[in-house]
């Protein structure tokens, strides 16, 4: 498990967390999920984590699926206003690590073409493109983008994409 700054926490999501996840969301994405969304994750059994400052302030979460042998990260968000300090990369390592405890050997995510900063996030955290689902997202009028299919692999101790 990576190591945290004095003071920050990391947790498990739970329905108190949801109306600051839900704050960060909409201002995050071009189409974010709704509160419903992340209710629904939660009682599903999905992974929800979450990552706080020594202030208690919700700075970013991410959300996991176990499927059979793989783990699916479903979103990754850091607060716009705290990007680009090294959180999204702490709570992807957080994310690898709970596949790890699962005893699961592969991660598997979505992203879309245009997220060049996610898909710089995935590539140097080891991610490899292995396919694309024609018209996954919406996107602006009426349009549909992509999405990207990345995957990282580890097994027996040894890792590959
Ligand atoms: C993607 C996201 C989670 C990254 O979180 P972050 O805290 O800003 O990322 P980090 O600061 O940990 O960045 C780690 C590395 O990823 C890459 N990266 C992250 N954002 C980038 C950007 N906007 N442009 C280019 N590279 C970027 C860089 O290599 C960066 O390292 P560096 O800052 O030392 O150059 C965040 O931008 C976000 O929440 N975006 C909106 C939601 C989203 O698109 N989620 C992913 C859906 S698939």
């Amino acid at each position: 498990m990576p190591e945290l700054g004095d003071g920050w926490r990391l947790g498990r999501m739970t329905a108190l967390d949801l109306h600051a996840v839900a704050d960060i969301e909409l201002r995050a994405y071009s189409h974010p999920w709704t509160r419903g969304n992340f209710e629904n994750s939660l009682k599903s059994g999905h992974v929800g984590l979450t990552l706080r400052d020594p202030a208690n302030t919700l700075v970013g979460y991410a959300v996991l699926m176990p499927v059979v042998d793989e783990m699916h990260l479903l979103n990754i968000t850091v607060d716009p206003r705290r990007q680009r300090q090294g959180h999204g990369r702490l709570l992807l390592a957080v994310a690898l690590a709970t596949a790890h405890a699962h005893n699961l050997g592969t991660m598997l995510l979505e992203v879309r073409p245009s997220n060049v900063g996610a898909l710089a996030l995935y590539e140097e955290a080891g991610f490899a493109e292995i396919g694309r689902r024609k018209g996954y997202y919406p996107a602006t009028a009426n349009g549909r983008e992509d999405a990207l299919v990345l995957r990282r692999a580890w097994h027996d101790g040894k890792e590959s994409a």
